[in-house]
């Protein structure tokens, strides 16, 4: 079942929203090579914790921590550990909160010092491809639109998306109706309403698209070795087109 938001509800998504990208935003300029993942990981709850939010990841499915950091060939899921970042890493940060009753998701994928080119080619096209995903989510639009604008970017730039994982509707649940695939489908399609929040979120990788699960039972890598970038906003779909929540203030 889809729930539709009221313009109430997207305004307490929008701070919960707010909270996500204060972190992710102080986790960024925090990164530095010899840093451990960890340290991370405890930034995101002494922010979180004083924002009046609720790491919303930590216990989720028995999921170990409160932030998701995924190094390299890691897509998603990388669990905070004792590893350092070093010169030259791409780390996908990935955070979501509780507030209120309302959930916030979002990622990016920042560099460690300095990176190759490739590398800033990947990040910079995964962004742009939320960027043309989140274009679509207006109403009138079908999700698959999100699907097929993300996708045909990604391709064209020689590069693959993922298929094993999916962006979500988001409210007060983490995950919700409908799935946001970053590839077409044909089957199921849904009509983008107003009211529907979105968590679009597009993981690209450098290689072939095929992704497997570390013995951790969390780790997401990709099969082929070859790095991997994130990218994710909460996105309401109002009657003034797509708003990512937790930029500005409504
Ligand atoms: N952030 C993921 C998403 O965007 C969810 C992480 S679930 C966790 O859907 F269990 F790993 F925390
Ligand atoms: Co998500």
């Amino acid at each position: 079942m889809i729930f539709l938001k009221s313009k109430k509800e997207i305004e307490i998504m929008n701070r919960a929203n707010k909270i996500v990208l204060k972190v992710l935003d102080v986790l960024e300029e925090s990164i530095k090579p010899g840093m451990k993942t960890k340290e991370l990981d405890e930034i995101s709850e002494e922010i979180t914790i004083k924002e009046g939010g609720i790491p919303a990841f930590k216990n989720y499915h028995g999921y170990p921590a409160s932030l998701c950091v995924s190094v390299n060939d890691e897509v998603v899921h990388g669990i905070p550990s004792e590893k350092k970042l070093k010169e030259g890493d791409i780390v996908s940060l990935d955070f979501g909160v509780l507030y209120q009753g309302y959930y916030g998701d979002a990622a990016r994928t920042c560099p460690v010092g300095k990176i190759a080119e490739e590398d800033k080619k990947l990040i910079s096209v995964t962004k742009e491809s939320l960027s043309l995903g989140i274009k679509e989510a207006r109403e009138g639009a079908k999700v698959s639109d999100i699907s097929t604008a993300v996708q045909n970017y990604v391709e064209k730039n020689g590069f693959s998306v993922v298929r094993d994982y999916v962006g979500h509707g988001i409210g007060k649940n983490l995950h919700e109706e409908p799935q946001v695939p970053n590839f077409f489908a044909e089957k199921p399609t849904y009509p983008i309403k107003c009211g529907m929040v979105l968590a679009i979120e597009p993981m690209v990788n450098a290689g072939k698209s095929d992704v497997v699960v570390e013995k951790d039972g969390w780790t997401v890598r990709t099969k082929d070795g070859k790095k991997s970038a994130h990218f994710e906003y909460s996105v309401a779909v109002t009657e003034n087109g797509p708003v990512i929540l937790g930029v500005s203030d409504l």
